[in-house]
């Protein structure tokens, strides 16, 4: 209905976005740098962020954009629990039909690390989403697991992403040597407010918008209702849309963005 009402060709704010046209926000830059620093230095990485802030996103993008010949991405969401399941998995990313024991998953998933790494000269990346999830077990297994003692270089690149909490699990005593051999870490901001302005407008615009349906103090209640945070923008844009449509209003100021917050229970 909206996009017919302000002539969007699609919905400007829709989740499933292709990595190209994703909005290069100072966050995708910098992480994208360290990422790609990462990838020549190897070791373990930490990205945290909020809810919606773009950590997946970026991840994804990663992944894409990597030289499959150079490296080999294996993206795990965090979403098992106990020791035995998270070594199960991350052996059948890395190719593996997982053995049946606890001591001989662990060597499978050491043997083929290294022998991607030192004998195919590809390095595995392993990017475990949603390390919030994580139970201490896991985390505490993850340094034995990444701790190889062959070579003082690191066979891998391992990146942990997840919410703020995950700081908590990581300042516990029995998380220390974890911590202590994460090397890189980037903490995401979020949109700036003139950076939740050029994504509001140039979003509208590309998707065949040509008025400007969004006032400065709509986006500045945008940027301030969503934190910057690139899930609560989207959603909040589209409800502020909904509910213009709804009332006939053909822009929005402040006000309406407010209402529609609060009609859609955002
Ligand atoms: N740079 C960007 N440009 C456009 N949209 C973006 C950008 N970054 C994130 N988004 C959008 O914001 C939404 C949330 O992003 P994402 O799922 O990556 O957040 P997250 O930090 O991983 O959240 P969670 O902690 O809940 O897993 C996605 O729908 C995505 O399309
Ligand atoms: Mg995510």
């Amino acid at each position: 209905m909206y996009r017919q009402y302000f002539g969007l060709k699609y919905n400007p704010f829709d989740k499933e976005i292709s990595t190209e046209n994703l909005f290069l926000s100072k966050d995708m830059k910098e992480l994208d740098s360290r990422l790609k620093y990462m990838l020549d230095a190897r070791g373990i990485c930490l990205v945290i962020g909020e809810p919606g802030s773009g950590k997946s996103t970026i991840l994804r993008k990663m992944v894409e954009t990597l030289n499959h010949s150079l490296y080999k991405p294996c993206y795990l969401p965090l979403t098992t629990l106990t020791v035995k399941d998270f070594y199960q998995a991350m052996a059948s990313l890395l190719g593996e039909t997982p053995a049946y024991k606890k001591y001989a998953l662990f060597q499978q998933i050491q043997n083929c690390i290294q022998n991607l790494y030192y004998e195919q000269r590809v390095t595995p990346v392993i990017i475990i989403d949603e390390v919030h999830m994580a139970p201490v077990p896991v985390l505490d297994d993850l340094r034995a697991i990444f701790n190889f003692k062959v070579d003082s270089a690191n066979p891998f690149v391992l990146i942990l992403a997840g919410q703020q909490h995950i700081r908590n699990k990581l300042s516990l005593n029995t998380c220390y040597p974890l911590r202590q051999r994460i090397t890189m870490r980037y903490s995401m901001q979020g949109f700036s407010a003139d950076e939740t302005i050029e994504y509001c407008k140039s979003r509208m615009k590309i998707a065949g918008c040509t008025s400007e349906v969004f006032s400065p103090s709509a986006l500045a209640a945008i940027h301030s209702v969503s934190g910057g945070f690139p899930r609560n923008i989207n959603n909040i844009a589209v409800a502020t849309l909904m509910y213009c449509t709804e009332k006939k209003l053909l822009t929005a100021d402040e006000e309406t963005v407010y209402q529609a917050n609060i009609e859609t229970g955002i």
